[in-house]
C-alpha cells in the first residue's frame, strides 16, 4: 500500500503519469464519474482549511464516492486526549483512503505507520503539503507547458512555508530549474531545504530581499501569506505581515508571461487588482486541486 507523505514520494515518473491522468480527467471529467461508487474517503483535519479539505471531497464526490471526517480537533476525540495512531486505526474500518492535516510536523507518518488505509498527508505543520505540490505542478504544466527551464521565484514566508519547502523538493527533479528566494531574513527558507535539495542537487538558486529586483527575471512568481499561525510573537508577525505585497505596479516589470502562483489564501500580499490580470491564476489553480486530488484517489486506490 502507498502513502503520500512528502512529494517525492512519488517518482518523476509516477508524477508526470498522475498529472497526465489528472489533464485526462480535466478534458473528459464524465468519463470518471462513477469509478469510486462504494469507495470512502476520510478527511481527518486537526488544522483549518478551505481548499484542500474541499476539494478532497470534492474529488472523491466527483468520482461517485462518499466522504466523512472531520474539520477540527475540537470536533473529534482528539479533544478527549486520544492519539493520532489510535484514531487512524479505527477510521481504517470505516473508510477505504483518507486525507488528514495536522499542525504537528510527522503526525501524517505516525499516522501512516498504524493505518491499513493510504494516508495522503494533507498538510503538515510547516514541514510539507504534496498535494498542493502536485496542484501547484499541474497548474504550471498545464498554463505555461513545460516543468523544465524555468525560473520560479518564492515571495514571502519561505521559513514556515510548507508549500514552498514541497514545491521546491518536486522541481528540483526537473531539467534546468533556478530559484529566486525572496524573503526578509528572519524567513529565509531553512537551511536542511538549502543543503539537502538545493546545494546537494547543484540547483541554481539565489537569495534576495527584494521582490521589485527579481520580477523581471520570473517565469513563475508563487506568492505566500505571512502566516500568523505559526509566529510564537505577535510583534515580529505585525512587523513582517506586509512587508512584500504585489500590486500592478510590481507586475508591470514583469515578463508578459509570468504566471503568478498562490496557494491561498491571500491575506494582504496581493493586492485585490492584481486578480484581473491575466497572468494571476491563483483561482485558476485551486480548481485544478480538484482535479489532481481525483486523479491521486485512482491512482491509491489502484481504480486505473
Ligand atoms: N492551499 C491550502 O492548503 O489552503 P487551505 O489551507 O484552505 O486548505
Amino acid at each position: 500500500m502507498k502513502h503520500i507523505i512528502s512529494p517525492t514520494d512519488l517518482t518523476v515518473s509516477e508524477l508526470n503519469e498522475l498529472l497526465d491522468l489528472s489533464e485526462e480527467i480535466i478534458a473528459n471529467p464524465r468519463k470518471f464519474s462513477d469509478v469510486c461508487r462504494g469507495k470512502k474517503l476520510a478527511t481527518l483535519f486537526y488544522e483549518p482549511s478551505t481548499r484542500t479539505r474541499l476539494s478532497f471531497e470534492a474529488a472523491m464526490l466527483n468520482l461517485g464516492g462518499s466522504v466523512l471526517g472531520f474539520s477540527s480537533a475540537d470536533s473529534s476525540s482528539a479533544a478527549k486526549g486520544e492519539s493520532v495512531a489510535d484514531t487512524i486505526r479505527v477510521v481504517s474500518s470505516y473508510a477505504d483512503i483518507c486525507a488528514i492535516r495536522h499542525p504537528k510536523e510527522g503526525a501524517p507518518y505516525v499516522a501512516s505507520l498504524y493505518s491499513s488505509i493510504p494516508v495522503i498527508n494533507a498538510g503538515d505543520g510547516g514541514h510539507n503539503h504534496p498535494t498542493q505540490t502536485f496542484t501547484d505542478l499541474l497548474t504550471i504544466k498545464n498554463l505555461k507547458g513545460r516543468l523544465n527551464n524555468l525560473c520560479v521565484g518564492f515571495c514571502g514566508d519561505l521559513k514556515f512555508g510548507r508549500t514552498v519547502h514541497s514545491l521546491i523538493n518536486a522541481l528540483a527533479r526537473y531539467e534546468n530549474i533556478s530559484f529566486i528566494l525572496i524573503s526578509p531574513e528572519e524567513l529565509r527558507v531553512p537551511e536542511y531545504i538549502r543543503k539537502e535539495v538545493l546545494e546537494a542537487n547543484n540547483i541554481q538558486f539565489e537569495e534576495t530581499t527584494s521582490l521589485e529586483n527579481a520580477m523581471p527575471k520570473l517565469d513563475i512568481l508563487y506568492m505566500t501569506r505571512v502566516q500568523r499561525e505559526r509566529f510564537f510573537n505577535e510583534e515580529d508577525y505585525i512587523r513582517l505581515k506586509d512587508i512584500y505585497i504585489l500590486d500592478e505596479k510590481k507586475m508591470a516589470a514583469a515578463r508578459t508571461d509570468m504566471l503568478v502562483l498562490h496557494p491561498l489564501p491571500r491575506v494582504n500580499e496581493i493586492a485585490t487588482e492584481v486578480d484581473s490580470d491575466p497572468r494571476a491564476v491563483y483561482f485558476k489553480q485551486a480548481q485544478y486541486g480538484v482535479y489532481v486530488r481525483m486523479a491521486l484517489i485512482m491512482k491509491l486506490l489502484e481504480i486505473v
